[in-house]
């Protein structure tokens, strides 16, 4: 696919997006505020579905992870703790012409340049760069800003009540890491696991959701015994990659980018991130670190509190290590978007069988006989509506009776959706549009023999179940 097919499938995806209501943009009606977003009532149960995903893979499913909801705003010694205060800056250069602000290495890649470092390790712009909106050579040296949102604690507002919005949920877990200790029955090796929002003000947000401001992280740290961080390392890598593949992102789309040893923290002994081949590029949805025990150590240096272990088997007195897969929610959305987005040419009338045409973005002409479906192929855990209940006619009463039983039965236990508007194929369109693998359909023949028709989104294959049946064949592939 060229840049452009993808640039306009992209934009044919954020507008359905809107049309939808899977995301807006914040504040709209006062022009929007860049790099914030909202989920509408269908993102927000998308994005409910990834992190329930998430938290039953990592702490349901398991009996050596518990969880924690700690609060974004943390003690400011966290910070320092962590070198977040001193060190959780991105380097910016300003237009001196067009006074335009830009991230300096985003800044470079797009002439095809490279950030250089000067002797000390500072960032300097290498000969030649100029302001891609004015194109003068009249730039600033890169200066480092920080990151982190400020505010203050109470009416007064001076350095003795300065706080931070948290850039991660991850120090959260780090500073309650005695306390989970104290209360939960868990041992060396054993996670905390936490799902939050964090903030980071992000010089230049972009590519639509995939660089926010505010975003939602999805962290485990998880704690080792020091020796044994490569190979919990490895099996974090292979989980985390196995857990991607479970809702819908297929292996083929994914890549691991592994870190060089120079490329790494100095307290680090390896990182993997996973990346997925979004339309702007292949990019970054969750990072995979060995942190040693870099942020244990610190909080104990800085708190004075003891974060030793004492493994009750080997007698022996710890700092556990950690190794820490860290994910953005709203990443893995747009990912799962972008992976289940499809629009194809079918025939006219609803055929089972019929084999779609793919559009082709470049020339988008419409085949003769064929109409338009837009379809999200969701994974049924993560479709936002697991299924659709249509009376054939809704000025059927014993029909609508009859659905509107079969509705309620079956949104007890999935989110279901009711619409009696329209012709059935253009109910089963709306539907395909917003990724519901399920649709069933009342009709007369219902009404004689207690059948439905189940029709399946992906291959609009339709077949006659008994409503008896319904939950059975729902949960097999739901669950
Ligand atoms: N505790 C480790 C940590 O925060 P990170 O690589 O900075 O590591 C982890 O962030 C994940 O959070 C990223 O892989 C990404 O999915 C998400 N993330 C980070 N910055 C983001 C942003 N500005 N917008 C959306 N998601 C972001």
């Amino acid at each position: 696919m060229s840049a452009q097919e993808k640039n306009n499938k992209l934009e044919a995806l954020a507008s359905l997006c809107k049309r939808r209501g899977f995301i807006f943009q914040t504040s709209e009606i006062y022009g929007g505020l860049n790099g914030f977003w909202d989920y509408g009532p269908l993102g927000a149960e998308l994005k409910r579905n990834i992190k329930d995903a998430w938290w039953k893979a990592m702490v349901h499913e398991r009996e050596d992870i518990v969880g924690l909801d700690s609060a974004i705003i943390q003690h400011p010694r966290t910070w320092e703790a962590s070198g977040h205060l001193e060190g959780f800056t991105d380097p910016m250069v300003d237009c001196k012409a067009c006074k335009k602000r830009f991230r300096a290495d985003q800044f470079c890649e797009e002439q095809g340049l490279k950030l250089e470092c000067d002797a000390n390790k500072k960032p300097l712009l290498p000969a030649g760069a100029k302001c891609p909106a004015c194109g003068s050579k009249d730039i600033t040296p890169p200066r480092a800003f920080n990151l982190m949102f400020k505010t203050y604690v109470g009416p007064q507002e001076d350095t003795s009540t300065l706080a931070f919005l948290r850039p991660e949920t991850a120090q959260g877990i780090f500073a309650q890491y005695n306390n989970v200790l104290a209360c939960a029955r868990v041992k060396v090796p054993f996670g905390i696991a936490q799902i939050g929002k964090a903030f980071r003000n992000e010089i230049n947000p972009r590519n639509y959701t995939f660089r926010s401001r505010e975003f939602e992280q999805m962290e485990l740290e998880f704690f080792v015994k020091p020796g044994t961080d490569a190979e919990w390392h490895e099996y974090w890598v292979a989980e985390r990659l196995k857990w991607y593949s479970r809702i819908g992102l297929p292996e083929g789309h994914l890549h691991r980018y592994v870190y060089g040893k120079d490329e790494l923290a100095h307290y680090a002994s390896a990182c993997v991130d996973v990346l997925y081949d979004f339309p702007f590029g292949t990019q970054e949805l969750e990072g995979i670190a060995a942190r040693g025990d870099f942020d244990l150590g610190r909080h104990q240096q800085f708190s004075g509190k003891s974060m030793e272990y004492f493994d009750q088997d080997t007698k022996e007195k710890f700092v556990p290590h950690v190794v820490e897969p860290s994910a953005g929610t709203d990443r893995i959305a747009l990912a799962l978007l972008c992976e289940a987005f499809h629009e194809e040419w079918v025939p006219t009338s609803d055929v089972a069988g019929a084999q779609p045409i793919p559009v082709d973005y470049d020339n988008p002409k419409q085949p003769q006989g064929h109409e338009l479906r837009t379809v999200l192929r969701f994974a049924p855990c993560i479709a936002p509506i697991k299924v659709a209940v249509f009376p054939l006619l809704k000025n059927k009463p014993d029909l609508v009776t009859k659905a509107r039983g079969v509705y309620d039965t079956l949104r007890k236990r999935w989110s279901a959706f009711w619409d009696v508007a329209g012709a059935i194929g253009r109910r089963y369109r709306r539907q395909d549009e917003i990724g519901t693998p399920f649709g069933v359909t009342v009709d007369f023949q219902t009404l004689e023999d207690d059948t439905v028709t189940l029709r399946e989104r992906d291959s609009m294959q339709q077949v006659r179940v008994k409503i008896g049946e319904l939950p059975e064949r729902l949960s097999a592939a739901i669950g």
